[in-house]
């Protein structure tokens, strides 16, 4: 099959297997390692892409049905010089550790925090259930995530000179 993907906001042109996952393409195929593969049954959101602008997990999209779709990895979201504002509060309040959850965490939370830029505590761990992260406990991360307070997102922020 051949089929063209919108990755980052590039058209990437694919052969192959249809069935096969985004998550085997993004991490075999293009390098593109930021979307983790640690259950590989849909549970723990270390995969988690956005889809339209939308969190799901791509260990089990296959990517033949994903063809005219925006596509969006963690590599595309900041790069080596500026980070968005929940990159920066995660960093703020030292949430990572192994860092393997957190891809898909900020992609995650990127999106629920646009759509909801004042959110509670409770809204918040609700939020979170769909990304497990067996390191750092979450109350820090909710805390992270509190800090942007009634601005939400933010602007993006530059963090280096
Ligand atoms: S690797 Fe996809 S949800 Fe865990
Ligand atoms: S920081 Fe290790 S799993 Fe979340």
């Amino acid at each position: 099959m051949v089929l063209t993907l919108m990755i980052n906001g590039d058209p990437v042109p694919y052969h192959g297997d249809p069935r096969r996952s985004l998550l085997e393409v993004l991490r075999d195929d293009l390098h593109l390692t930021g979307a983790k593969d640690v259950c590989g049954e849909g549970f723990c959101g270390a995969c988690i892409v956005q889809i339209d602008g939308v969190p799901k997990v791509s260990c089990l999209l296959p990517v033949g049905r994903l063809a005219g779709a925006e596509i969006t990895t963690i590599e595309g979201v900041s790069n080596s010089e500026t980070l968005t504002a929940v990159q920066k509060a995660f960093l703020e309040y030292d949430v990572v550790q192994c860092g393997m959850c957190f891809p898909g965490m900020v992609l995650s939370m990127t999106h629920f925090m646009a759509e909801n830029p004042s959110p509670t505590r409770a809204e918040l761990k609700s939020a979170m259930t769909g990304n497990i992260c067996r390191c750092t406990g979450y109350e820090r991360i909710i805390d992270a995530l509190l800090s942007l307070g009634s601005n939400g997102l933010g602007p993006v922020e530059e963090v280096r000179p």
